[in-house]
């Protein structure tokens, strides 16, 4: 049966991982997994989390079947926490939610829903991308093509290119977008480029498929939201998976759902139900623990209060590390300019390293930094911020 198979590579993400902790350098740093890590280093279940998660033991009275679609509750308050709790196409019809495992299990069950519903339409990704978007969709059979996204040179997006490709988008396409915090890149989309995009998108006829994974990372909740909130009040049609991963902290719970907008109501009970039916061929039912954690954080004041203290911290102690690495290393021999850092958003940027470069800092101070330059900002504390800034100097020099 399976002889003929061949071994598959290790994620280059993992590997590095894996080689981090085999490392035994006592001031080894490791910038290269996406998840958020304190000033200690640790990835802490949130205070929030932990009080829900003491009221659930105490409210929970079965752990039976909960439905395809998850808990009701959850996804309607991920629709709020989405778009807000006023806007006005929660009360459309348009609109239908389902819990999924996870932003990948969300962006994969939107994916297999457009394969269903135009099997010849084009998933338009930008370059460079969340690794895993391309497998991940790709395989579900969506036909993928690309457009410019970010000049790794001036470290900005490449407006002008993106939006040539984008204005030659077909009808009945689709074009991925990032919420917010984009990864690999930390350069978001200005709340002007958003509206020209919906402009190219009814002007065109094709459809934002929008991958929102870190809501409140970047500017704050509301802020980081803009570009969904506006084309779910001007576009007919939208997609969006959102993850509650990074932002409740709850990677390994496998949280996240899948949002469609649709032209009617009649069309969103249509594909709410194509969803249904992909879940139910795949993994049946999502996980539930995670959801419903989130849903007694978001339905209740206080814990609510918290999280969005708790977030808060999160956001602002990356911000201030960007701060800090773009200013530590700014005065290099080699002369390069550093403050894309700053500006940036969420947990990831470039630092624009090359190979050799990046080889010097594994090899010679055990700092761990994935291929494409790609550092994760949260990677980054009071206790190592010296060392790594020293560090890089050196290698540029
Ligand atoms: C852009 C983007 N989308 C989706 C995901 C997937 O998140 P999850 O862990 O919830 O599957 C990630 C995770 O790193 C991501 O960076």
């Amino acid at each position: 049966m399976f002889e003929r198979l061949k071994p598959v590579g290790m994620d280059p993400i993992l590997a590095l991982m894996a080689a981090f902790r085999a490392d035994d350098r006592t001031n080894k740093i490791d910038l290269g997994v996406g998840v958020y890590q304190d000033d200690r280093g640790r990835t802490p279940v949130m205070a929030s989390v932990k009080e829900a998660e003491a009221q659930l033991m105490a409210l929970e009275t079965t752990k039976a079947y909960q439905g395809i679609a998850g808990d009701p509750d959850y996804n309607q308050r991920i629709l709020q926490l989405l778009f807000g709790a006023d806007h006005s196409i929660l009360d459309s019809g348009r609109i239908k939610t389902i819990q999924a495992p996870g932003g990948s299990g969300a962006l994969r069950v939107g994916a297999e829903v457009i394969v269903r519903a135009r099997p010849d339409a084009k998933l338009w990704v930008g370059v460079p991308t969340w690794p895993n978007h391309i497998p991940l969709l790709g395989s579900a059979g969506v036909n993928i093509e690309e457009y410019p996204y970010y000049n790794l040179n001036d470290h900005q997006i490449d407006v002008d290119a993106m939006m040539t490709t984008l204005a030659q988008v077909p009808a009945g396409d689709m074009v991925l977008l990032h919420g917010c915090c984009h990864n690999p890149t930390g350069a978001d989309l200005s709340n002007e480029q958003w509206d020209q995009i919906a402009d190219l998108a009814l002007e065109r006829g094709f459809i934002p498929f929008i991958d929102t994974a870190y809501q409140g990372l970047g500017d704050g909740l509301d802020e980081d939201a803009y570009g969904i909130r506006m084309m779910a009040d001007r576009l007919p049609e939208l997609v969006i998976a959102s993850s509650c991963s990074k932002n409740f902290g709850l990677y390994r719970e496998r949280t996240g759902s899948i949002t469609f907008v649709t032209d009617t109501s009649e069309q969103a009970d249509i594909v709410a139900s194509q969803a249904m039916a992909v879940a139910r061929q795949t993994y049946s039912m999502p996980p539930a623990h995670g959801a419903l954690l989130v849903s007694l954080i978001l339905g209740d004041q206080q814990l609510r209060a918290n999280w969005e203290t708790e977030l808060t911290e999160v956001r602002t102690r990356i911000q201030s590390m960007r701060n800090l690495l773009a200013d530590n290393i700014q005065q290099n021999a080699a002369g390069i300019d550093f403050s894309h850092i700053k500006q940036q958003k969420g947990m990831f940027s470039f630092l624009g390293l090359n190979t050799d470069q990046l080889d010097q800092l594994r090899e010679d101070h055990g700092i761990y930094i994935v291929s494409s330059s790609r550092v994760n900002l949260a990677g980054i504390n009071s206790g190592n911020i010296g060392y790594l800034s020293d560090s890089i100097v050196s290698v540029l020099g």
